[in-house]
């Protein structure tokens, strides 16, 4: 499965006073990727996951989804907003519900949903308003999971979770990530959670899609073109250690990667004796 987006603009706004949010926006992305989607304030990131999951019609060009092996699924900025159901199980079971599914397989979507995202079995019966940031963060991913997309698209999934809700999160996207074959489009402001997630690179400034790369590619440009952006901190150590003369290649493509450049500089110093 696949989704194209063929020159999407989206004009908010009256005629007078428009605001392009998205100007002529192209790319594909098929399933199995994993892609962080990177940009200033205001840069289109929320209007575009809104646009590639439906919920927004574009002022013009097309989006063209090929293949129909399971739905295109938003989690947003503040999903807990959206809680209306009495207990846990049944707001993450309002969408498989709703797709027509036998009870009995409604309920093993809730608890492989509620399993995955590592939410307290004794927390499943109390209301989702009841439950801390973390928590109900967690609560919405599994909403989402429920419906099993082939596309699942977060926008700010770090926002309120700390450094250890931050990794759990991580990892529950990398094994879904292996178990199923969905496509992954992440927006965020923490470049170091999206290098550990994925491996290709959107950049849009001004509503313009300015980059659709590589982390190790990005790394190169990124100082020209958006240099208010943050690196991820391994990239950006390995840059000011190659313009500071050091050996070593600054643009790897992973954070494994990072680290092996980062250890082979250790042991060839030792070697070198120059300590
Ligand atoms: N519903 C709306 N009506 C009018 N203008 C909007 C609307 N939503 C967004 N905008 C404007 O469109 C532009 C893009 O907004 P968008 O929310 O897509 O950016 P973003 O990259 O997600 O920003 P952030 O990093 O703050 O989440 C901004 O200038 C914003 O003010
Ligand atoms: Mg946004």
């Amino acid at each position: 499965m696949e989704i194209r987006l063929d020159e999407i603009s989206v004009v908010y706004g009256r005629e007078d006073v428009p605001l392009k949010a998205l100007n002529k926006v192209s790319f594909t992305i098929k399933t199995g990727e994993a892609v962080a989607l990177l940009g200033p304030i205001g840069s289109g990131k929320s209007t575009l996951l809104q646009v590639m999951a439906g919920l927004r019609k574009p002022t013009s060009g097309r989006m063209i989804v090929h293949g129909q092996e399971g739905p295109i699924v938003l989690s947003i900025q503040e999903p807990q907003r959206g809680f209306f159901a009495a207990t846990v199980r049944e707001e993450v079971a309002f969408g498989p519900e709703n797709l027509d599914l036998e009870p009995a397989k409604i309920e093993a979507r809730v608890t492989w949903a509620l399993t995955a995202v590592g939410l307290d079995r004794d927390k499943w019966e109390t209301s989702p308003l009841q439950l801390s940031g973390g928590e109900q963060r967690r609560v919405a991913l599994a909403s989402a999971l429920a419906m099993k997309p082939r596309f699942l698209l977060l926008d700010e999934p770090t926002i309120g979770l700390d450094g250890p809700g931050e990794a759990a999160l991580r990892q529950t996207l990398q094994r879904i990530r292996t178990e199923t074959k969905i496509g992954l489009v992440v927006a965020s402001h923490d470049p170091d959670f999206l290098f550990m997630l994925t491996d290709r690179v959107l950049v849009l400034v001004g509503g313009e899609l300015r980059a659709d790369t590589t982390w190790s590619a990005w790394a190169q440009k990124a100082a020209a073109v958006a240099p208010d952006l943050e690196l991820p901190f391994l990239l950006g150590l390995l840059r000011r250690l190659a313009e500071a003369g050091a050996p070593v290649n600054a643009a790897p493509d992973s954070p494994a990667d990072a680290w092996n450049e980062l250890f082979r500089l250790r042991q060839e110093r030792e070697k070198g004796g120059t300590g």
